[in-house]
């Protein structure tokens, strides 16, 4: 079945929003199989930033997502990277239309709120990153 990652970043965890995210995340039937509050070192961050690392923003981008807790999710079902993209909205707020999580909550790119993994290859090495196989959870509930 199909993971994704997401990851609530510290302005989201600052302004309160954790509750109202997951709670779009499960209103929308996604299924969420791994999640935790934790900080994040210098050394997770420019690992899962890697791609950006020659970005003016590079510096910037790491201090922010260690400034302070995020919450990390994993999520799971059919499509669900696509789904969890389209929640999330375009990267900058600006952009992105009324009713995603970034159009509703963010002002800025460089805080965004939330990431959400862009690919299914990039899900599979930010689940790996971000999680040990036994904080993802394998369950069924009758919904
Ligand atoms: P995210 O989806 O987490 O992945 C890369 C992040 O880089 C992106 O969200 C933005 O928060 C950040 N980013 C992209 N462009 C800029 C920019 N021009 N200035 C600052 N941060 C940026």
């Amino acid at each position: 079945m199909e993971r994704t990652f997401l990851m609530i970043k510290p302005d989201g965890v600052g302004r309160n929003l954790i509750g109202p995210i997951v709670s779009r995340i499960e209103n929308k039937g996604l299924k969420i199989v791994g999640a935790k509050l934790m900080t994040v070192s210098e050394d997770l961050a420019k690992t899962h930033y890697g791609e950006h690392s020659e970005r003016p923003f590079f510096g910037e981008l790491v201090e922010f997502i260690t400034s302070g807790p995020v919450f990390a999710m994993v999520l799971e079902g059919e499509n669900v990277v696509e789904i969890g993209r389209t929640l999330v909205g375009k990267t900058n707020p600006a952009e992105s239309a009324p009713g995603t999580i970034r159009g509703d909550y963010g002002m800025t790119v460089g805080k965004n709120i939330i990431h959400g993994s862009d690919s299914v290859a990039s899900a599979e090495k930010e689940i790996a990153l971000w999680f040990k196989e036994d904080e993802i959870i394998d369950y069924s509930l009758v919904n």
